[in-house]
């Protein structure tokens, strides 16, 4: 399948499911999961701080590395690849009601969210939201600029964590139902910035294909996925939405 045959099968396509990963936030400034991690936390793989073991054993050296990254999401803006993915599921919803786009992302920058995205289906969690380790209780996190964790849970008062799903953890189970849901009903789906490594979310555009659905990659490097697309773009998310949705040039 060529760009051109890509273009007209995505534009008459009637359900369109979108996995992003942290790809697509690097144009915004984010480092990705398989960037090396800089300064201070050079010395730390991510595995080393995400995980129930890393936060039980030093929850404020977590906590210190998560309100940076907190801080640096909401300073860093939505980039061109959010911004086309949000006009892209407006142009779908318009056609077909709510039903014919979900965004499913592994993202927690909640970055989709500010480029006007409506409900995005975040499988790993948020950055942007502390959970009550006792009583679940979730709630958003204060002003980046003056947050000094742990946040305290507004319901019972107990030290919260974040609502992250960290390495080891399952996922939300409804979250990951409905995005299965989402892409076995799917006619395209479209795979953007993953390295397409960490399942479950690297397993959902096999439920596309094997329900004779299409799978089209964008990524600057080739991935796992990449033998098994119907198409797949060498570019940066914000380029190859570009090309793919024919929109005009930046
Ligand atoms: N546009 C699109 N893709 C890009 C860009 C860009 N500008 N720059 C890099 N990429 C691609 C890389 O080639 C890589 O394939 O984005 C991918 C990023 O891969 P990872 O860093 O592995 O991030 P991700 O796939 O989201 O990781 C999945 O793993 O670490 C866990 O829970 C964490 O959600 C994360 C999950």
């Amino acid at each position: 399948m060529n760009l051109a045959e890509a273009r007209s099968t995505l534009q008459a396509a009637r359900r369109v499911v979108v996995l992003t990963g942290a790809g697509i936030s690097a144009e915004s400034g984010i480092p990705t999961f398989r960037d090396a991690q800089t300064g201070h936390w050079a010395r730390f793989r991510p595995e080393d701080l995400a995980s129930p073991d890393a936060y039980h054993r030093d929850p404020e050296l977590v906590w210190e590395w998560y309100a940076g990254r907190f801080r640096d999401v909401m300073q860093a803006q939505p980039n061109r690849g959010h911004l086309l993915l949000a006009e892209l599921e407006r142009q779908k919803r318009a056609e077909g009601g709510s039903d014919a786009f979900t965004l499913v992302t592994q993202n927690v920058d909640g970055l989709h969210q500010r480029a006007g995205s409506a409900a995005p289906l975040e499988l790993h969690g948020t950055l942007l939201s502390a959970r009550c380790e006792a009583c679940g209780h979730v709630q958003p996190l204060p002003d980046a600029a003056t947050f000094t964790p742990p946040p305290k849970c507004e319901v019972c008062g107990h030290r919260m964590r974040p609502h992250i799903v960290w390495f080891g953890e399952f996922l939300p189970d409804d979250v990951l139902a409905l995005a299965e849901l989402q892409f076995k009903r799917a006619d395209v789906a479209l795979i953007i910035g993953t390295s397409s490594l960490v399942y479950p979310a690297a397993g959902l555009a096999d439920r596309t294909r094997s329900h004779g659905g299409l799978v089209f990659e964008i990524n600057p490097d080739e991935t796992p996925l990449t033998q098994r697309a119907s198409f797949s773009l060498r570019a940066t998310a914000s380029e190859g939405l570009t090309r793919l949705m024919e929109a005009r040039d930046a």
